[in-house]
């Protein structure tokens, strides 16, 4: 039986554009996958802390002279790991904030990638994993924008997946949402509206 791990990170509720991309993408996968398992993991209502001194030295301190801090943080991560690796198929549908991914999910991976364990060099990774990306961007950063080159979120996206071990991931971008909602965009709100369509679209061929 086939499983997934949605992680969704969008404050948006209702509002949120990657969000309505990825319902599309999960009612495709439920369509292709019956029986399947979807886990969804919610960073708007149950946010990832960020790691910390007694999540980090947890792992360099032996069982027997760790805290209760250390013992219950690195149990967290290694519970995280355990639920990523578990899976066939992972989606993560994502706002661009500030350039690049919102801190919590950046908190996410900062909780799960442990060096032997979890990364790219010797350990299994996400290797074997099919890793999907949703982002929305209320701009454009595509070649010729005025802001091209300040995309920090894709490709970032992109490096961790590979680091990980994973060679089955695509990104599907919807760009401009923020056109008829912030004045001077009123001219691209049909280029928004085609960006989502085509976001859609690529969503459902690949989660089928
Ligand atoms: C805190 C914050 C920072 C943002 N930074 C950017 C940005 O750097 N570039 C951009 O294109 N849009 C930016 N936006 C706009 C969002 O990327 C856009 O509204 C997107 O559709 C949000 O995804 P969502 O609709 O799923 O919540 C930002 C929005 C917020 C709330």
């Amino acid at each position: 039986m086939s499983s997934l791990l949605q992680i969704e990170v969008s404050p948006g509720g209702e509002h949120s554009v990657s969000r309505k991309i990825s319902t599309e993408f999960i009612n495709a996968w439920k369509a292709a996958h019956v029986g399947g398992t979807v886990i969804v993991k919610d960073f708007a209502t149950t946010p990832v802390p960020h790691l910390d001194g007694e999540g980090i030295f947890a792992g360099y301190t032996p069982e027997d002279a760790r805290s209760a801090g250390m013992v219950s943080k690195h149990q967290y991560r290694q519970d995280l790991i355990k639920e990523i690796t578990g899976v066939d198929e992972i989606l993560i549908s994502t706002p661009m904030w500030n350039w690049s991914v919102p801190s919590v999910l950046k908190a996410y991976f900062d909780q799960i990638i442990i060096p032997g364990q979890l990364d790219g060099s010797g350990a299994d990774g996400l290797k074997g994993k099919k890793i999907t990306f949703i982002i929305s961007q209320g701009g454009s950063y595509a070649e010729g924008a005025p802001r091209h080159g300040w995309d920090y979120e894709t490709g970032y996206l992109k490096l961790v997946a590979n680091a990980l071990g994973a060679t089955d991931v695509e990104i599907i971008l919807a760009e401009l949402t923020l056109a008829g909602v912030v004045p001077g965009m009123e001219s691209l709100v049909e280029k928004k509206e085609a960006s989502i369509a085509a976001a859609i679209d690529a969503a459902k061929k690949r989660a089928a």
